[in-house]
């Protein structure tokens, strides 16, 4: 029974949905907290005969025994949650922090109007940077005093906590990606705060000691959206020739491409203390893969590519995603 950390390596959109709901609906663990900014994430999961595409909801959902949280470091879009808690059918058992700072209209006005923010950053337009100023400032309003959200209000450290000191399995849902964080990331070109595992951790309460994995997930080539260095950037036409064509799932926008990179990777590796590594949509990169579940069954040329994953890393390559579906995933936690 473990507490597990699920966090993007590269600059978000890795695949952390369908990693998590995988994990969940494998595992079935008692809680699932989201950390990480706020609702300027998207998470995908392709589950059953539905695409959700989740930004404040837990991935976790798809396990329906999961009790669902978001820690007090969160910031909250309530129409945003509400209508995801609606969409999902979670209304039972969905916790949100009562410290939690609310995203206003007019934070998601000032995050698009701004010349800066919405022009040279690319942000995301949904608010997340002006609240956190706000936040910073002390002046943001708490969910405790949204009377739309009484019903959901929890302690969740200590939901969190009570859980990992029974021995239960515990997940903790990162959003963003190491490289997008403040600390870390290609500042200015980042988001309005730290995101690699230690903060996902502060963000729902739960201290260095009481984790027992950290999951780094990896995408088999990489993406980002908005402003900011992307190393190896390939062409539109490039992309489109190879099939990695994105779009941003929060903001439509066409995601910019380059090859899985060795360097970042390693550097999230180490910001993270990554213990096991998620790779998705290797089915992207070699055809073949698509839809493969045991790791045995896997063409020659894609074990290579994990193996010196692995070797590069220091690190096992413990989950591979094959295809969107949360079923889609080749699964090497017992092997490793
Ligand atoms: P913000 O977080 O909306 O302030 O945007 C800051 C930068 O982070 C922009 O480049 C966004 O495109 C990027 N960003 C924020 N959240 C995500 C995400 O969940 N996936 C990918 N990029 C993101
Ligand atoms: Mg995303």
């Amino acid at each position: 029974m473990v507490c597990t950390v699920v966090v993007d390596g590269f600059f978000g959109d890795t695949g952390k949905g369908k990693v998590v709901s995988f994990l969940a609906w494998a595992d079935r663990p008692k809680i699932a907290a989201r950390g990480g900014v706020g609702p300027n994430a998207g998470h995908t999961v392709v589950f059953g005969d539905h695409v959700y595409k989740l930004r404040m909801v837990p991935s976790a959902f798809v396990s329906p025994t999961t009790r669902l949280l978001i820690g007090p470091g969160v910031l909250v879009n309530p129409d945003v949650l509400l209508s995801e808690i609606e969409l999902t059918g979670c209304a039972d058992r969905l916790g949100v922090d009562p410290q939690c700072a609310i995203i206003e209209q007019k934070h998601i006005e000032a995050d698009k109007t701004s010349s800066y923010l919405s022009g040279v950053i690319g942000t995301t337009g949904t608010g997340c940077g002006p609240a956190m100023e706000d936040r910073v400032a002390r002046r943001a309003k708490l969910v405790k005093d949204e009377p739309r959200l009484q019903k959901f209000l929890t302690d969740v450290p200590l939901e969190v906590n009570e859980a990992v000191d029974e021995g239960e399995d515990v997940i903790l849902e990162g959003t963003q990606g190491t490289f997008l964080s403040l600390w870390h990331g290609t500042y200015p070109f980042v988001t309005s705060k730290d995101v690699t595992a230690s903060s996902i951790c502060a963000d729902v309460g739960v201290g260095p000691k009481k984790v027992d994995e950290v999951v780094v997930v990896l995408k088999s080539f990489v993406t980002r959206v908005g402003g900011g260095p992307l190393p190896g950037e390939l062409s539109p036409e490039e992309v489109e020739k190879r099939g990695w064509m994105e779009i941003a799932s929060v903001t439509g926008r066409r995601r910019r491409v380059a090859e899985f990179n060795f360097e970042l990777a390693k550097r999230a590796v180490m910001l993270n203390s990554a213990t096991q590594i998620a790779l998705t949509k290797l089915d992207l990169v070699i055809p073949d893969c698509k839809g493969i579940t045991s790791y045995d069954k896997l063409p020659r040329k894609a074990k290579k590519f994990v193996e010196e994953i692995e070797e590069a890393l220091k690190t096992p390559v413990t989950l591979i995603g094959t295809g969107p579906s949360t079923h889609e995933m080749i699964d090497r936690r017992e092997a490793s």
